[in-house]
């Protein structure tokens, strides 16, 4: 096989550890002719949570910074073109390389965070995230084309019960309560969805509640209320796949930069999937931008590694290859 198709192969390969929505991981990746297409999967959107597919593309969006990441750690330098095609909606990018770079300490470093990075549904410890580290974060979510708007302390009440409501919304529902088992529960199919392993075993005391997964998982998790998370909504210019994917890249870089930094991060989706929430959103933005996802940001307990690894797909089940 030829070098860079090897690479891109790798590159794909490495994306497979991206975050995604109940870990449906919805992605399906091309590699030919020197090329690595990125495409959303619909066989694993969940049709009922996420109509629109918003939180599939931005999943991709992850998982395409993941491959850009890995690319980079490997010495080549990465040129992408996102949704390619305007009659294929489907296809939400294309990978080239033009040409070798010098590959940094940073790099390689990142493709190690890549593998370390995870959820963690805990409370977060009481120290506050500081200054630096937050604006840390901010400048990472910014370099790749979106923003992050920090909730201020007199305005979270306001997101609690947008997510509280959004939440309550959902649960009335009987297809989304199955299909939210479907991917919880024992049924998921192999090598995705959320393991009972990652789920707390009780309700964690917090401001803005976390997802309630329907039923208590097996993580172990303290009666510590998480007074020093911070909240932030993660947002953008576009209602559409381009805002969208951007979005995920930008959850991406700000995951494994945290990470890197000793901070947790939580996405908070509920909010972001009900329309009448995701307006409530807006407005907590002044109408700034559109809102693509709460993030729970915190000082992660440096004395617990937190819940074990959620499965991933097998690299033949989303990689094809000629
Ligand atoms: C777009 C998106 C939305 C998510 N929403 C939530 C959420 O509302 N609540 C939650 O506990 N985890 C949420 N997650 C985290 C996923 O469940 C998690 O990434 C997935 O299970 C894989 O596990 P890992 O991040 O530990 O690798 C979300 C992740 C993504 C990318």
């Amino acid at each position: 096989m030829q070098p860079i198709t090897d690479a891109l192969a790798r590159a794909a390969a490495t994306a497979g550890y991206a975050p995604s929505i109940h870990n449906s991981q919805p992605w399906h990746w091309r590699v030919h002719d020197e090329v690595l297409d990125l495409y959303a999967d619909h066989s694993r959107r969940l049709g009922i949570t996420d109509p629109d597919g918003r939180l599939a593309v931005l999943s991709c969006g992850a998982a395409l910074h993941h491959a850009r990441t890995a690319l980079s750690a490997q010495g080549w330098d990465a040129r992408v073109i996102r949704l390619p095609e305007a009659a294929e909606a489907d296809h939400l990018a294309t990978i080239t390389t033009a040409g070798r770079i010098p590959v940094t300490a940073r790099a390689l470093r990142r493709v190690q965070t890549i593998e370390i990075r995870h959820t963690d549904r805990r409370p977060v410890t009481a120290t506050p995230v500081d200054g630096d580290r937050l604006s840390a974060v901010m400048a990472a979510v910014e370099r790749e084309g979106a923003r992050l708007h920090v909730v201020p302390a007199g305005r979270i009440v306001e997101l609690a019960s947008a997510v509280s409501f959004a939440q309550r919304t959902e649960a009335a529902e009987e297809a989304w309560r199955a299909e939210l088992a479907y991917w919880t529960g024992g049924t998921r199919p192999t090598g995705t969805g959320v393991p009972d392993a990652a789920i707390p075993d009780r309700p964690t005391q917090t401001t803005v509640a976390s997802r309630d997964f329907g039923h208590a998982g097996a993580l172990p998790v303290s009666a510590e209320h998480d007074t020093g998370a911070t909240f932030a909504i993660l947002y953008g210019e576009q209602d559409c796949a381009t805002g969208w994917l951007r979005a995920g890249e930008a959850l991406s870089d700000a995951w494994l930069t945290a990470t890197e930094l000793g901070l947790s991060v939580l996405p908070l989706s509920a909010a972001t999937e009900v329309p009448a929430t995701r307006l409530a959103l807006r407005r907590l933005l002044a109408d700034l931008g559109e809102p693509y996802l709460v993030l729970r940001l915190g000082v992660a307990d440096p004395d617990h590694a937190g819940a074990p690894h959620t499965p991933r797909l097998r690299a033949d089940q989303t990689i094809e290859r000629p």
